[in-house]
């Protein structure tokens, strides 16, 4: 059944879950795809990941593929991953290193900066300066990179201003991927979300998680006088040394950046709670330096530590269908089994993932029933959920001139 978004919205009441065809309907679907997945600035990649010119890895958001590759001038570029003779993909693997681009039909061969360099029979008419690749607005931050489908791209410099000075001590572009997992969670994209906006979940299902992660959740949901002595304490030590720790958190309430404490005397997300990585990754300059959270829709949410980093990307797949990518990040010349052992280093993350995975699939299940009744969120627990929600009701109304209770307030 097809449902009518616009009175989806209108119906929508703040401060409880979501109807259900927000959860299953495909037309909801490809609407999020339209006004959101298109339209948005998107994290792909950490740019350590394009380790030297002709590096490069595709990316699929619904039906468009995308490829990012470093060029000749070490710059990191993205294109569409469609030929520009009769639309073959051009690059079919996840990733590789190659001298050009050259499309596996009829070899058309591009520059890594999309320029079209070959081309053969094509007569003397033919304008290979008019058949370069079609690019995609891609952006680097910090040593992440974010790429935009839309043929005109929001303003990323507000997110990139703000952002920038939080980033840039953990030296993201000195780094390597240790180790990455690629999951399909069997739920909708914004049940993903939900689930990653609340620490209410964490005591009943993430034991190795709760061993350094505090789940109160003031932690990090609040700033100012609403923040507990120990996180008032923890800001204003990093602070002092320099460090922006203060949580920011965009008008829009798209993104935002906040350096939070572990549980006391934890320095990173392994089991016994000392660091993975004795070669540090960053230039923090105490260990428990805590954990910069930093969450931007619709893709991204990330921990960056004081030895190792972690940045997770989201993925819509289908309406009950959401890929889940996580790269551990640590220092370039780190050694493994020297520097850090890399179950050590990742088994926190691989099991709490899993744990996610799980809760949110029996989410899925128990909306995909009939019976299903939206009902309310905890303030106190999930007031990070409601801000999600409401992002995402706003933002959706606007986009598609639907009234909106969440956006009226
Ligand atoms: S489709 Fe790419 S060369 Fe023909
Ligand atoms: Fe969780």
């Amino acid at each position: 059944m097809k449902h009518d978004l616009s009175h989806l919205l209108a119906a929508q009441k703040p401060g409880q879950a979501l109807d259900r065809p927000f959860y299953t309907d495909q037309g909801v679907f490809e609407a999020d795809l339209q006004t959101i997945w298109y339209r948005e600035w998107l994290f792909a990649i950490p740019s350590c990941e394009l380790e030297k010119p002709g590096s490069y890895v595709t990316h699929k958001v619904g039906a468009y593929r995308v490829i990012l590759v470093r060029g000749a001038d070490g710059a990191i570029r993205a294109f569409h991953n469609s030929c520009r003779h009769r639309g073959s993909i051009i690059c079919k693997a996840a990733r590789g290193n190659v001298p050009k681009l050259v499309c596996p039909y009829h070899q058309w061969t591009y520059e890594l900066d999309g320029r079209l360099l070959w081309a053969r029979d094509m007569g003397a008419e033919f304008d290979a300066s008019a058949h370069g690749l079609k690019p995609v607005h891609c952006r680097e931050l910090a040593g992440l990179v974010y790429i935009c489908l839309a043929e005109e791209a929001p303003d990323f410099d507000a997110f990139a201003d703000q952002v920038r000075p939080y980033l840039e001590v953990h030296d993201l572009t000195t780094a390597k991927v240790a180790h990455e997992s690629t999951i399909i969670e069997n739920g909708n994209w914004k049940l993903v979300w939900e689930n990653n906006r609340e620490c209410y979940h964490c005591s009943g299902n993430h034991p190795s998680l709760c061993r350094t992660y505090p789940e109160d959740p003031r932690i990090t949901g609040t700033d100012g006088d609403a923040l507990p002595e120990p996180v008032r304490a923890h800001v204003a030590r990093c602070e002092d040394a320099g460090i922006p720790a203060r949580l920011r958190l965009a008008g829009s309430g798209q993104f935002r950046v906040a350096r939070m404490p572990l549980l006391p005397g934890a320095e990173s997300y392994t089991m016994d709670g000392k660091v993975a990585a004795t070669r540090p990754l960053g230039r923090l300059p105490f260990r428990d330096a805590g954990t910069l959270l930093l969450f931007h829709y619709p893709t991204t949410w990330n921990h960056f530590l004081s030895d190792h980093s972690i940045v997770f990307r989201v993925t819509p797949v289908s309406a009950r269908e959401t890929e889940v990518t996580t790269k551990w990040l640590v220092h370039r010349d780190a050694v493994e089994g020297r520097d850090y052992d890399l179950t050590r280093l990742t088994e926190v993350w691989i099991a709490t993932n899993d744990e996610d995975r799980r809760v949110v699939e029996d989410n899925q299940l128990g909306i995909d029933s009939p019976a299903y009744v939206p009902g309310p969120y905890s303030a106190v627990q999930e007031s990070g959920v409601i801000q999600f929600v409401d992002w995402y009701c706003r933002t959706l109304a606007e986009r598609t001139g639907a009234p909106s209770r969440i956006a009226a307030e």
